[in-house]
């Protein structure tokens, strides 16, 4: 059974508004997830724009393989991550990319991919279930030193450490397996009065970005979308929180100077002029509507940049 996958978008219109697909065009979407980002990019570009795509998601794929069943022979999608695009794609051939990070809603819904800590399910949150590694191998297997970076560094945990220790004293006694056993652990571990958002909410944010690598992620696969682009095209970038939006604002800088110089530290005398590849289109990040909000909560974190290429 495909699950319903057919969410609407996130900042669709701005989009659109960003990439202009029209007919003759060609087009990647380097997350496809449900397909609501290539259908709407197909729609836009009928009758003969083509779009390449690819999720690092089986069921995704298999759900948006049906979402776009009307658009046969116009797109070829394939099960993968996009810093591999660059592997099959043929390198400036696209008019307009767009990548939608993180989780879809779908993966957050289905209890049984252990995403979300207000659904009991194993504590897997593997995007690609050929992986091996598991949250449940991070939190019964890691050392507290281990746990403590990954709550602090990808999910900004300010107990980090300490929620770290009361893991790794808890598994002692009983592995951790299912989503909610972890998150009444942290539950018990702060008082919840008063918060605004679950005390687990930064700890599932952390170990999913670990377990899939997602921040080195996005890295390389910038570096390898842009080359993608024909002179003119225009990359899309949605992220969901300020780790991978860092990622996309810093990338966007870096390729849009006009000069290079080597290491980390920028010293003015010692830079090398040369060509910008890319040209920043929104020099502050776009955030959804409030209208956009108001109707898809999710969309709340939502930030979009676009470049374009020279
Ligand atoms: C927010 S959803 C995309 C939703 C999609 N735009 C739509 O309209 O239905 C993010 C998707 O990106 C996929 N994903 C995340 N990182 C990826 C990567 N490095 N390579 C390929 N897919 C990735 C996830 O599996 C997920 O399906």
């Amino acid at each position: 059974m495909v699950p319903e996958f057919a969410h609407r978008p996130v900042m669709l219109a701005e989009v659109l508004e960003a990439l202009r697909p029209g007919p003759g065009g060609i087009y990647a979407d380097g997350t496809v997830g449900g397909g609501g980002h290539s259908e709407a990019i197909l729609a836009a570009s009928a009758p003969d724009g083509w779009l390449y795509g690819c999720d690092r998601d089986d069921v995704a794929m298999e759900a948006a393989r049906l979402r776009l069943r009307r658009f046969e022979g116009r797109f070829e999608i394939r099960r993968g991550r996009f810093d591999e695009l660059a592997d099959w794609v043929p390198p400036g051939s696209c008019n307009g990319i767009v990548l939608d990070l993180g989780v879809s809603s779908p993966q957050l819904d289905q209890a049984e991919r252990g995403f979300s800590f207000q659904q009991e399910g194993p504590l897997d949150m593997r995007m690609d279930r050929r992986q091996r590694l598991t949250a449940a191998d991070l939190v019964n297997e890691a050392d507290t030193g281990e746990l403590a970076k990954i709550f602090w560094e990808y999910g900004e945990e300010r107990e980090a450490r300490r929620f770290a220790r009361s893991i790794v004293e808890a598994r002692l006694t009983s592995r951790f397996e299912t989503t909610r056993q972890l998150a009444e652990h942290i539950e018990r571990l702060v008082p919840r009065k008063g918060l605004r958002v679950h005390p687990a909410t930064r700890v599932f944010q952390a170990l999913r970005i670990a377990v899939n690598d997602e921040l080195k992620l996005v890295e390389n696969g910038l570096d390898a979308v842009w080359t993608l682009l024909a002179p003119g095209g225009r990359l899309a970038v949605i992220t969901f929180h300020s780790l991978e939006d860092r990622i996309v604002k810093l990338f966007g800088r870096r390729l849009a100077r006009d000069y290079e110089f080597d290491g980390n530290v920028d010293v003015p005398e010692l830079r090398r002029p040369v060509a910008p590849k890319l040209k920043l289109i929104t020099r502050k990040a776009i955030q959804p509507s409030e209208a956009e909000i108001s109707e898809n909560p999710r969309a709340r974190s939502a930030q979009l940049r676009v470049m374009e290429r020279i």
